[in-house]
Formats: C-alpha cells, sequence, structure tokens
C-alpha cells in the first residue's frame, strides 16, 4: 500500500467538489498549490549543552481572503506535506466559517515529550524568530495545535515582539494565548464547543434526541475530551472514548466529568479506571463500537479504507483534521454514513481564534459568555450553508463543504 498523502487527499476532494460545481480548472487551480512555503533549522541548545538543530515549517496556503490563519503542531511525524494539507484545509476552514482569513499552518519535527521545560521554550522561540520575517497581525496569524498550547503561544508572542523591536506585546500575531496575556474567554473549549453545536443541528436534522443518542470519541486532548464533556452535559450517552494509550466502552453511558478528572490525576492512562459495564477496547475497537455518532478527534488518517466497512454509526463528526481517508469516505457514503467534515466539524476553535484577534486589534475584552453567542452565530450559519450546497448539488457533506468554501475563495 502506498504511503498516505494528506495532501493528496485534500486535491482529491478539491478536485472533485469544483467539477460537481461546474467550475472551470482556470478559476480555482491557484488552490491547487501553496502560495508560500518556508522551512527553518532551529538550532537548541540543549541541558547537557549540545546542540540540537531541528526542523520546521510554516506554510501559507491562500491569503485571499485575509491574513493566513492556522495552528502549530509540533509532532514527531510532521512533514511538510502534513504542513501543506494543514494549511490548505484552513483555508477551505475558514472560508466555510466565513470569517476574514485565509489558510496557513506549521510545525516542527519533535517529540515535545522527550524535551525539558526550558528546551521546549528555546525551541519555540528559535522556531518564532526564523518565521518571523513571514507572519504579523495582519499577514498570518499561528494559533496552537497538536502538543502545542497557551504557554508555547505566549512564547511566540512574545519572541515575535522582540524581533519587531516592540516596546509593546504584539497580543494579535498568535491566538490560543492565555486568557491573562491576550487569550479569549472561551478559546480552550471553542473546538470542543463548535463540535457539540454541529453535533445537536446534525440530531435536529435527523430527529433524534440527545438523550437517546450514543456517541464514541477517539481521542481525549482539547478536541476530544471538551466535545465528550459539553454532549454529556447536553444529554447524550457517552459510550466510548480513547486517546493513545487505549480506550473504554460502557454501553450504558460513561461517566465523563469522571473519566476525564481520572485521566487528569494518572498521565492520561485509563488504567484503574472502573465503572459498573465497562471494558477497555482498542482505538481500532472504538472506531466500530455501536454507537450513533463517531467523533473521532485524533490524528489525520484514522478511518482508513481498511477499517471504514466496519464503522457502525451512522453520523461521523470530524473532530481531528483529515481522519477520514479518500477512499474511506466512498466506503463510508456507500453504507449510508454521513460524514460532516473536518472543515465545518472543528471550525469553532478557528472561529474564537478569529474573535481573539478582532479583540486584539482593536484591544477589547468580552465575556464568555458573548464569546460562546458569537461562536454559535457563526458556526450554525456555516452549517445550514454547507447542508443548502449538499442538497443543491445532490453531494456529499465533505463535498458541499468545499465547493462553499471553493465559491467564496474565488468570490462566485
Ligand atoms: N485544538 C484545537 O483547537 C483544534 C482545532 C481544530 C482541529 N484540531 C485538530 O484536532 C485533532 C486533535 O487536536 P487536539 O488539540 O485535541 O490535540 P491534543 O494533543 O490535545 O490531543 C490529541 C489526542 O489524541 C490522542 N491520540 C494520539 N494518537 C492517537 C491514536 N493513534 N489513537 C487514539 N488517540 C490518539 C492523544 O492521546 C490525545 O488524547 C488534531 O487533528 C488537530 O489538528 C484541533
Amino acid at each position: 500500500m502506498s504511503k498516505y498523502d494528506p495532501y493528496e487527499n485534500m486535491l482529491a476532494v478539491l478536485e472533485n467538489a469544483a467539477k460537481k460545481a461546474g467550475l472551470e480548472h482556470d478559476e480555482y487551480s491557484f488552490l491547487e498549490y501553496p502560495e508560500r512555503e518556508l522551512t527553518v533549522h532551529i538550532p537548541v541548545t540543549c541541558d547537557d549543552g549540545h546542540v540540537k538543530i531541528f526542523e520546521g515549517y510554516r506554510v501559507q496556503h491562500s491569503s485571499r481572503r485575509g491574513p493566513c490563519k492556522g495552528g502549530i503542531r509540533f509532532h514527531e511525524n510532521t512533514d511538510k506535506q502534513e504542513v501543506k494539507a494543514l494549511a490548505a484545509w484552513m483555508s477551505l476552514k475558514c472560508a466555510v466559517a466565513n470569517i476574514p482569513y485565509g489558510g496557513g499552518k506549521g510545525g516542527i519535527c519533535v517529540d515535545p515529550s522527550k524535551l525539558s521545560e526550558g528546551e521546549l521554550e528555546r525551541l519555540t522561540r528559535g522556531y518564532a524568530r526564523a518565521i518571523a520575517p513571514i507572519i504579523g497581525p495582519e499577514k498570518d496569524i499561528p494559533a496552537p495545535d497538536v502538543n502545542t498550547n497557551g504557554k508555547i503561544m505566549n512564547w511566540m508572542m512574545e519572541e515575535y515582539s522582540v524581533v519587531c523591536g516592540s516596546a509593546e506585546p504584539i497580543y494579535a500575531v498568535v491566538t490560543g494565548k492565555p486568557v491573562d496575556k491576550g487569550g479569549s474567554l472561551g478559546r480552550t473549549d471553542a473546538t470542543g464547543r463548535g463540535i457539540m453545536l454541529v453535533a445537536c443541528e446534525m440530531m435536529k436534522k435527523h430527529g433524534m434526541k440527545p438523550e437517546s443518542t450514543t456517541i464514541a470519541v477517539q481521542g481525549m486532548g482539547n478536541v476530544g475530551s471538551i466535545s465528550a464533556r459539553l454532549l454529556y452535559e447536553k444529554g447524550c450517552k457517552i459510550v466510548a472514548v480513547s486517546n493513545s494509550k487505549g480506550g473504554i466502552y460502557n454501553p450504558m453511558g460513561l461517566n465523563i466529568p469522571a473519566v476525564i478528572k481520572h485521566l487528569e490525576q494518572n498521565g492520561k492512562r485509563f488504567d484503574g479506571y472502573t465503572e459498573n459495564g465497562l471494558v477497555n477496547i482498542s482505538n481500532e475497537e472504538l472506531l466500530c463500537v455501536d454507537a450513533d455518532i463517531l467523533v473521532p478527534a485524533a490524528l489525520e488518517n484514522s478511518i482508513t479504507a481498511d477499517n471504514a466497512k466496519n464503522v457502525k454509526a451512522k453520523i461521523i463528526l470530524e473532530g481531528a483534521n483529515g481522519p477520514t481517508t479518500a477512499e474511506a469516505d466512498a466506503v463510508l457514503e456507500a453504507n449510508g454514513v454521513e460524514v460532516v467534515p473536518d472543515i465545518l466539524a472543528n471550525s469553532g476553535g478557528v472561529i474564537v481564534s478569529y474573535f481573539e484577534w478582532v479583540q486584539n486589534m482593536k484591544k477589547e475584552r468580552w465575556s464568555e459568555q458573548t464569546v460562546n453567542e458569537k461562536l454559535a452565530q457563526t458556526i450554525i450559519p456555516a452549517f445550514d450553508a454547507v447542508y443548502a450546497a449538499a442538497e443543491e448539488y445532490g453531494v456529499s457533506l465533505r463535498v458541499g463543504a468545499y465547493i462553499t468554501a471553493i465559491k467564496r475563495i474565488i468570490g462566485k
């Protein structure tokens, strides 16, 4: 089997959507290429005194609708091809959400769990200096992604401000900052909240009641654990959750707040967590449990041509970016599984990042309630636009989302 290439995956859907929408190749061909790709090498003095060189990237896919926007990933398997795909998905996601941003993404090939706090800070500051020439509040605004967080964003913001010779912190250069460092209330929960809101819209479309809806969530990081908690609070039965260390299943419904507390107190391990009716499952088993809705919220490429046929859920809400391969999409569609695509389902994060940037630019501070209300007022119309496009062109929600995005980017 050839190696999964997320950029090829993005291109396959892009071409299909553009054809379904009757677009000429010349109208959208620019979307097949990123505007700019930067590779950087960051020397870091390790705690034992030796210098290690890390490779990092920042890719700007499109700035047609506004400054590029997208997260920074620290992962040992990150490479340029992955970052390119993630950048393109950001252009499409911002267009679906109808916020005035293009798309970008960054990453460093590193396993951050192997670095000390000091090494992580020196790496982050070095990366910020290396990409400083191409980022900025009106050019390209990074944010957190896998294995990066508010603390890392604050280091980036501080370093960028130093490079620019600014006496004041330039808060608007990154989003996802801690609340006391120019961050927005509601940002931490935003992606999970968006998933919950989209899930509620899907349930309404299908006449499903939250109390009788069962859900499985893969990945219990920021996106997975917050989606699970908010859907649990809506009354849904979360029957299975997993992370890179394993998974648990309880057909009666898991006590999600207790699971989250256990993971926090036990090094993210499920070992020792007990409930009546609970069984341990593998990640592969999680994808195939009996549940109405499946939320893959770990990494890309988890639902493949091999396992898609075993998925029992009738709705998949993509919390992660690119969790379903193009081949798996075809299998799911043939089996009547509706996939709410990443560029819609997980757009809550970038929507609230946009609100954070607006607050920084205008020197305002909004209440959490205001942020949550504005999130709902943005993501629900995005859902409606995608649903309408899917119906108009007789296509899947993924293709409907791409059509919505491409048409907005090319101004049609
Ligand atoms: N954080 C955001 O605001 C945001 C916004 C949009 C999209 N996303 C996407 O959501 C996904 C998750 O991001 P996050 O911020 O929650 O990251 P995170 O690092 O907080 O969590 C990732 C989770 O996935 C788990 N995981 C890793 N490998 C796994 C495997 N093979 N099987 C099962 N679980 C596995 C980890 O244990 C962890 O629980 C990524 O694809 C990211 O690009 C994140």
